[in-house]
């Protein structure tokens, strides 16, 4: 594999050796070092032209726990403000000389397109309404370390489905690792074309939880809502947010991040004793170790 681009690309076998290799590095995290040498010498480029948190931040801790050197580019402050195109900054910093890039943008195949002109890796942090290659990855090895395997583990959706790269990803992993999906939002937050995907797919939210023994809540997208998607704000809280009344014993809780309490999650939540939230960002660091590895422990 050269490049990750997203899931709908990669193989079952593909995504098992990433859970084995986070496996791994999951241990080293563990331990007082928490390094490996691995990639010593390499040099990781992160180019986020979009915000990020916790995808960034693990990406560069994932890098520098390997041994590698970290260049971060930020697009405010940028020459992009110059009138200097991606596809030009992109060439200038590999010139710096640097191994693999890991790349967030707002345009859909913006990581594909750098992939067809530059030699490194390129690995795709989130491209628009796109997919989120590391999130389904990390989501799924969260819900894998909780139940032990993924085989048929119940994972429903809840949330805006047509704005979001994560619910994207996880449609392309769940027939590959044998987790079982269901989706829950307004109709309106529906691409027409999942109906023909023979997923469950639900408009209300108290019978889908009942299927599910996992949730994956999203937030609502709304820089990326180019028209009103919904009728109206309130009638979203009342009828999706997700509740502690929704949820029966052992039903676990993941949410991507950012989180926003009161919207998509009632605040009480904060307090549940199955959230796996902060989990799945302490396992986004062994995935992401798990990727950088893979893809350039060659070089
Ligand atoms: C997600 C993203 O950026 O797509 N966040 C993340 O990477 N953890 C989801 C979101 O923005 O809501």
């Amino acid at each position: 594999m050269k490049h990750l681009l997203g899931i709908r690309h990669l193989s079952p076998q593909e995504i098992e050796e990433f859970y084995l290799l986070a496996d791994r590095f999951y241990e080293v995290l563990q331990q007082p070092t928490r390094k490996v040498a691995a990639l010593t010498g390499t040099t990781v480029g992160l180019l986020f032209f979009e915000s990020s948190t916790r995808t960034r931040l693990s990406f560069e801790l994932a890098a520098k726990r390997l041994g590698a050197d970290v260049l971060n580019f930020s697009a405010t402050g940028s020459s992009l403000a110059k009138g200097e195109t991606l596809l030009d900054t992109a060439l200038n910093i590999l010139a710096m000389g640097v191994d693999a890039l890991v790349i967030r943008d707002e345009g859909v195949g913006t990581p594909h397109f750098l992939a067809r002109k530059v030699s490194v890796p390129i690995i795709n942090a989130g491209d628009g309404t796109n997919e989120h290659p590391t999130q389904a990855l990390l989501d799924t090895y969260t819900l894998r370390r909780h139940f032990g395997t993924l085989q048929g583990v119940r994972l429903l959706i809840v949330g805006d489905l047509f704005h979001s790269r994560v619910a994207l990803s996880h449609l392309h992993i769940a027939s590959k690792v044998g987790v079982s999906l269901s989706l829950c939002a307004p109709p309106s937050l529906v691409p027409a074309s999942w109906y023909g995907l023979g997923l469950p797919i639900y408009h209300r939210l108290d019978q889908a939880v009942k299927q599910a023994d996992a949730l994956l809540v999203l937030r609502m997208q709304k820089e990326r809502q180019k028209q009103p998607s919904l009728a109206s704000w309130q009638e979203y809280v009342r009828y999706y947010q997700v509740r502690p009344q929704h949820l029966r014993p052992g039903q676990v809780l993941l949410h991507p991040g950012p989180i926003n309490w009161g919207v998509e999650l009632h605040p009480t939540l904060q307090a549940y004793e199955h959230k796996l939230i902060l989990q799945q960002v302490t396992h986004g660091v062994a995935i992401r170790m798990a990727v950088l590895y893979a893809l350039l422990r060659g070089r």
